[in-house]
């Protein structure tokens, strides 16, 4: 079978590297995919739903898998089923639970997922009111995409008055800002949770944890993510459980009614405050950094997975894992998350480690081949080192000798993933 992956970053290389274990998957596109992604498949120059639609048709691909939200929310799952072409990922209507957070709010609400106390609103004397109503610290988040920025942790009445001006104003967020999220701040340990759902049914997959902010401790800046790693042991059965009966079927059973069955990855971002998971958010794809590591713990097909997803046929599937934990280290270019750095070769030494055989790989992911057919870091985030072990330390360790095979000038990454599981 030939497949087309939407995206560019190292999640769809990810999947690639997954895909590629499967016998059955004969060639594997790339739209656009990076410098790297020719090594996995190859890549197409072509942004146009419509002319990607014809691609499909012209070269029999029989099956599209979407990485990133926006191309979700802009409605390409849908224009591919009009064409009749099977397509991996929910449609735009269904995307709303990531494109708006209000609309992701007020789903919570009405069909009692739980989740941090709200208002929603485009009104600064509400958005005060509600303020004065909360103890500090408060959240305030911008209802559109806003590629990971549009929320604020405020430390205090003040700056929580002054994050919600700022973003009614269009000031900060343009339009995504105009309508907002007031919310209680919840204080416990966050997780990734990924649900493959068709619709219907669906498969929860190991639970992650994500490190987003830029230094050890997670102190700095918020990131896209500096590594992650899967399963975490901070999630028990029970957990799950809770995950199960007040989250996801509610979810799923919800969209359905509701005229808008959900089809695709539910990343549930989950804080779990006194042994309760809290919904903090849904997104309608996969995390990234997370997904790096959580396709190699799959033993059973990927193909068949995401497949079966985009036929609703999941309740045929038994999926099968690793007993094995992932980390991800993430290399990240030298002004990231500031600005964008100078390009700089990348270098990976070609040494021979027993440790690593068969047990390390990179996913890349900001990466520019160059006529001189080498790769350059030109990306904020441009790779991840992950590790498999018995253990998460044994991954860990392997994660982070693999990390001192790779060079390239200004890299810089964290040296503390998975910390909280050790
Ligand atoms: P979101 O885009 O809604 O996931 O928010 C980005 C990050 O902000 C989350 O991953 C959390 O770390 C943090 N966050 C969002 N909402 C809350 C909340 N109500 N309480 C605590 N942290 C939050
Ligand atoms: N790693 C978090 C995200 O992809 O949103």
């Amino acid at each position: 079978m030939n497949v087309l992956i939407i995206g560019a970053g190292g999640r769809e290389y990810s999947i690639g590297m997954a895909l590629k274990k499967d016998e059955k998957v004969e060639k594997i596109y790339f739209a656009p995919g990076n410098g790297a992604t020719d090594m996995l498949g190859k890549n197409l120059m072509i942004s146009d739903f419509n002319e990607l639609a014809d691609f499909c048709k012209e070269n029999s691909v029989e099956l599209t898998i979407v990485g990133p939200e926006a191309p979700l929310v802009e409605g390409i799952v849908d224009l591919f089923e009009e064409r009749g072409l099977k397509i991996f990922g929910p449609s735009a209507q269904a995307s709303q639970l990531e494109g708006s957070k209000i609309f992701m709010k007020n789903f919570l609400a009405r069909h009692n997922v739980p989740t941090a106390k709200y208002i929603e609103t485009d009104s600064l004397e509400e958005a005060y009111k509600f303020i004065n109503s909360l103890e500090a610290t408060i959240v305030v988040k911008a209802d559109g995409l806003c590629g990971g920025k549009g929320v604020i942790i405020a430390q205090s009445h003040d700056e929580a008055k002054e994050a919600a001006g700022e973003m009614l104003s269009g000031n900060s967020f343009g339009d995504a800002g105009t309508s907002i999220v007031v919310e209680e701040f919840l204080d416990g340990y966050e997780l990734s949770v990924f649900a493959i759902c068709d619709g219907e049914d669906y498969v929860v997959l190991p639970a992650a944890q994500d490190h987003k902010r830029l230094l050890n401790n997670d102190e700095g800046p918020n990131t896209g993510g500096m590594g992650a790693y899967a399963p975490t042991p901070l999630v028990n059965d029970e957990i799950y459980a809770k995950l199960d009966t007040r989250v996801i079927i509610p979810t799923l059973e919800g969209m359905k009614n509701e005229g808008m069955p959900f089809k695709g990855v539910l990343f549930i971002g989950v804080m779990v405050v006194d042994n309760e998971p809290i919904i903090l958010e849904y997104n309608v794809r996969f995390g990234d950094p997370e997904c790096e590591e959580i396709m190699p713990l799959l033993k059973s097909s990927a193909l068949d997975l995401f497949y079966k997803g985009a036929t609703n046929d999941l309740k045929s599937l038994e999926v099968e894992f690793h007993d094995k934990y992932a980390v991800g280290v993430v290399m990240a270019s030298k002004e990231y998350p500031y600005k964008s750095s100078v390009p700089a070769e990348i270098i990976v030494d070609d040494i021979y480690h027993e440790e690593l055989d068969g047990n390390a790989h990179i996913s890349y992911a900001g990466v520019t081949r160059e006529e001189d057919g080498k790769l350059y870091a030109t990306g904020g985030r441009v790779l991840v080192c992950v590790g498999l072990g018995d253990s998460i330390a044994e991954a860990q360790k392997r994660a982070y000798l693999l990390v001192g095979q790779v060079h390239f000038a200004g890299k810089h990454s964290r040296t503390d993933i998975a910390y909280q599981a050790l």
